[in-house]
């Protein structure tokens, strides 16, 4: 027998994250009745967390190539239809106050809870409703003789829910205490969606017991530098942690490395080292190698360097050969991370959903056409610096236009 209906909307929405409520505004604005369920005490948890507490909302140069996936020309359509301006706007209309860091990286001024506070004002205005603290049991479709399904029955701790289109957005795995959970990728094997493997993104590396020994006591000093693996480059700040190594630059290229892979980190990028070793051997011979460092490198990293690589010399000391391991070293420091910090630390999970299986243009399962699938539970993975957001709010606002 089939239970009493409690509720019927036209929309339900799970997962009350930025690209769920993001959802829920652009459907609800179209007159649509939207229900958005989340099983946290909260919505949008890792708005609040996101940019050390100031939500780096979203990047001005967002392109496509921001983005990984094994489906590239996916995001497209949906990044095109839904920019960083048209973001940036609507931030500007609620008087919210920001600044762009990095260029391109736009931030709130004051707190994250600005942006969050925006998206739930609009959900009340388009009149979008939330129901928190509602774990979800089950989801059936109702079957129709013209497309697979008409609808779909949600059984949940706050009862029966029927709706006509199903929104998924519980997003991916990282953080798992703010609420985080492999329940969309479950729905879409349910409907018989392809899922492609998921890995830690965005991840602070951790090191060799051997490398860490040796550069524990560097934890907490930063310095710019590049960082390249497999054709990729990243010229960013790295940060030495007491696990390993993470800063932007780290983040950025965690994102494409797999285990056992090396990466090779410029320490000096934009300096032509050989060049000026050279010169300093010449009008400085009895000054030491560290001492030239220190102009260039923090005083921690700098000694640090000259211990384990012994380079306790003064200039007229070295050989041509000696310049040259130095400068080898310094622009091409080779180091095999033992791993990364895995989702307890990681600001995305790459692959998910597999975008073959969805429309381009409004995020709806080709064969399923009211059941739609958005945000970073989709297998398209920006990188540092807004993007991962940038494509939270066009693909919400996508599947709003079309639930
Ligand atoms: P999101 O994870 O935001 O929301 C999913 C929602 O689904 C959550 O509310 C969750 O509770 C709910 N949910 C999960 N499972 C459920 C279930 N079984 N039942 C019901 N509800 C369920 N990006 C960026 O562009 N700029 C930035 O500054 C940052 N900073 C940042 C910092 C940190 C620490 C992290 C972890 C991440 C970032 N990011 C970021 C990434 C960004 O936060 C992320 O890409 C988006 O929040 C993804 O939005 P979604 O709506 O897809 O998922």
């Amino acid at each position: 027998m089939v239970e009493s209906i409690k509720k019927v909307v036209d929309v339900v929405v799970i997962g009350a994250g930025a690209a769920g409520l993001m959802c829920a505004i652009t459907a609800g604005y179209r007159g649509r009745k939207v229900l958005v369920l989340d099983h946290a005490n909260k919505p949008g948890k890792k708005i609040l967390m996101s940019g050390g507490g100031r939500c780096n909302f979203t990047h001005l140069h967002s392109t496509p190539a921001n983005y990984l996936s094994a489906n590239p020309p996916f995001c497209i359509s949906a990044l095109k239809r839904y920019t960083p301006h048209h973001f940036t706007e609507w931030v500007e209309r609620h008087g919210i106050e920001y600044f762009e860091k990095t260029p391109g990286q736009l931030f709130c001024s004051e707190s994250s809870k600005a942006i969050l506070n925006m998206l739930l004002t609009e959900c009340e205005w388009a009149g979008a409703d939330i129901s928190l603290k509602c774990n979800i049991e089950t989801i059936q479709g109702i079957p129709s003789p013209q497309s697979p399904f008409s609808g779909f029955m949600i059984c949940t701790s706050i009862g029966t829910i029927q709706c006509e289109s199903l929104v998924i957005a519980t997003g991916g795995l990282s953080i798992p205490t703010m609420g985080s959970s492999p329940f969309g990728y479950k729905v879409a094997e349910q409907f018989g969606l392809n899922v492609l493997p998921t890995r830690a993104g965005l991840a602070p590396f951790t090191l060799q017991p051997d490398d860490l020994a040796r550069l524990a006591t560097l934890s907490g000093v930063s310095c710019p530098v590049e960082v390249k693996l497999n054709g990729h480059a990243f010229k960013e700040p790295m940060l030495f942690t007491h696990r390993g190594l993470s800063g932007p630059a780290m983040l950025q290229i965690s994102s494409f490395w797999q285990p056992g892979q090396n990466l090779h980190i410029d320490l000096l990028p934009d300096t032509d080292v050989l060049a000026e070793l050279k010169a300093w051997r010449q009008q400085s011979p009895n000054k030491r190698i560290e001492t030239y460092l220190t102009t260039k490198l923090p005083k921690r990293l700098a000694q640090t360097f000259v211990e384990w690589h012994q380079w306790d010399h003064t200039f007229q000391q070295c050989s041509n050969q000696r310049l040259n391991e130095i400068t080898e070293t310094l622009k091409d420091w080779t180091i095999k991370p033992n791993g990364t910090e895995g989702y307890r630390t990681a600001e995305v999970t790459l692959g998910g959903v597999d975008t073959h299986s969805l429309s381009s243009k409004t995020m709806a399962v080709k064969d399923i056409p009211n059941l739609f699938f958005i945000g970073e539970v989709v297998d398209v993975t920006g990188h540092l610096g807004g993007h991962n957001f940038q494509w939270a709010w066009a693909s919400g606002f996508a599947a709003g236009n079309n639930v």
